[in-house]
């Protein structure tokens, strides 16, 4: 080991329980979201409330969740608990959550935002998102600017939508959708989807960012990874990012929710971004 490299690996050992500043992009409404955010797919009850107090204590700043986790109750209370301690304030926090659109019209889905908000404990979120294309959704979509308009939600957009899912949308939509939350990882770059939201001004969310199986155990990816003495998942991560999206690391784990955001002091070279782009499934 090189005397850089060991200088690397105690830096990140130190700086390991810091509070780490995630830097923010800048929505189509104006708003900033953190480029890197929790994930809280189906993590519910005391695990979950717990997770959003340990998040925020290291810096997380962006909470993604959905009506479909069943987990919106208890990330409102880990919140109201992290806000009543002082360690962070309402306004510092970036909510993203999502409706189910079946069974929902115009109407329902107004309703539905109401509902979150309920149990999120709070007066407005600031991104919701329709779940996944499916029934009316101009319709629908229609519910969510009837919450912009009434400022129960700051920006709104959808989830799972590929390009001609995307473009319909666009046609219809009075309020802009500001982002469109996809599956991404280095075995779905998703470049299509990416490329129109880029220039329709939607900014992109990568869910699952490290992938399923044995991605982290690719050997390009690792190889990165080691030439920069970082985890593969911090690869992976650093990688979305990179590619102007953001990233939404789901974990309940202490540790990796520190490695997951330890992402901002280390940067990947264009070939590396290229033959990361390249992985094959
Ligand atoms: C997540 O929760 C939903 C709703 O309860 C359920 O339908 C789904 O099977 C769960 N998924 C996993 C992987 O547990
Ligand atoms: C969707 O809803 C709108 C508004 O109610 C309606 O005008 C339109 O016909 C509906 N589209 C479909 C395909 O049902």
């Amino acid at each position: 080991m090189s005397v850089l490299k060991i200088a690397t690996v105690f830096i990140n050992i130190y700086f390991l329980n810091a509070v780490v500043v995630v830097p923010t992009i800048k929505l189509n409404t104006g708003y900033e979201v953190p480029v890197l955010g929790l994930g809280t797919y189906n993590d519910t009850s005391q695990v979950m409330i717990d997770t959003i107090q340990s998040a925020i204590a290291i810096g997380y700043r962006h909470i993604d969740t959905a009506e479909l986790y069943g987990n919106e109750q208890d990330i409102g209370k880990g919140l109201a608990l992290a806000i009543a301690s002082g360690a962070v304030k309402r306004a510092d926090v970036f909510i993203t959550t999502k409706i189910t659109p079946e069974k929902k019209d115009r109407k329902l889905a107004l309703e539905a935002v109401r509902v979150a908000l309920g149990k999120l404990q709070t007066t407005y979120v600031d991104l919701m998102l329709i779940h996944w294309p499916a029934g009316n959704v101009s319709d629908i979509y229609a519910g969510l600017e009837d919450a912009v308009d009434q400022k129960l939600v700051r920006s709104i957009g959808v989830s799972n939508f590929d390009a001609p899912a995307l473009q319909a949308l666009l046609k219809t939509a009075r309020v802009k959708p500001a982002m469109n939350q996809i599956e991404i990882h280095p075995n779905t770059n998703q470049d299509e989807t990416v490329a129109l939201c880029q220039k329709e001004g939607v900014a992109v969310t990568g869910y699952s960012p490290l992938g399923t199986g044995s991605l982290l155990k690719e050997p390009h990816l690792v190889a990165i990874s080691k030439a920069h003495t970082r985890s593969a998942a911090q690869v992976a991560l650093r990688w979305q990012i990179q590619r102007g999206l953001v990233t939404i690391p789901k974990t309940t784990h202490k540790d990796r929710l520190n490695e997951n955001i330890n992402v901002f002091d280390f940067k990947l070279t264009d070939s590396e971004m290229k033959t990361i782009h390249d992985i094959k499934k």
